[in-house]
């Protein structure tokens, strides 16, 4: 049996409190699971998750969807153990597939600055894919700072640092079911 998880996390002298419940997570998920499965009618995308913090939300979307695609992976390193990004992206596990001509579904847990999807992006376009969309389960539109096109966002939410559901605060916190922002 699983552990239920309470409303408030205590991280240090740091309190967390519920956002996005677990049941809400879901049903979003599912709703874009939805949305993809509808685009990419016969296309086989390439659907690629940025490691690790997209690695809860790429599994429950992948189980939604309902046509045949490919799985790879990305792995970037830009907050290291802080609650506020550093502003430079190290690549630390480059892609195994051939993406030339195909339809690329990137997939992040959180667009904050939009500096690392911007990122890996660029690098996608200039080995021709037939395309490259974005879905992100979380995005904070006050701290976009990239012109980007976001064509699936579960949720938009506050500029505040949470955790959970893939999301980390120095490495810990990513296996809770339910995401959870710092108390102001
Ligand atoms: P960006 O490059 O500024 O858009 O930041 C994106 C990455 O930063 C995400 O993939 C996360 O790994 C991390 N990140 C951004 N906001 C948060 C947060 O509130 N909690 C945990 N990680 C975050």
């Amino acid at each position: 049996m699983r552990q239920t998880e309470t409303s408030i996390i205590k991280v240090g002298n740091e309190e967390f409190e519920i956002l996005l419940h677990e049941n809400e997570i879901q049903k979003r998920v599912k709703e874009l699971a939805q949305k993809i499965t509808e685009n990419y009618h016969g296309k086989l995308p390439i659907i690629i998750g940025i490691l690790n913090g997209s690695f809860i939300f790429m599994s429950d979307l992948v189980k939604n969807l309902s046509i045949q695609c490919e799985i790879d992976f990305f792995k970037l390193s830009s907050y290291g153990d802080e609650k506020i990004s550093s502003g430079k992206v190290t690549m630390l596990k480059e892609l195994n597939a051939d993406i030339n001509d195909r339809n690329i579904l990137l997939v992040e847990d959180i667009v904050d600055t939009g500096l690392s999807i911007s990122y890996i992006k660029n690098i996608l376009e200039s080995s021709n894919p037939a395309s490259v969309k974005i879905a992100t389960l979380l995005l904070k539109p006050e701290s976009l700072k990239h012109n980007l096109d976001i064509e699936y966002i579960g949720f938009e939410i506050p500029n505040r640092f949470v955790i959970g559901y893939g999301l980390d605060y120095a490495q810990k916190y990513r296996n809770l079911r339910s995401i959870y922002a710092l108390k102001q």
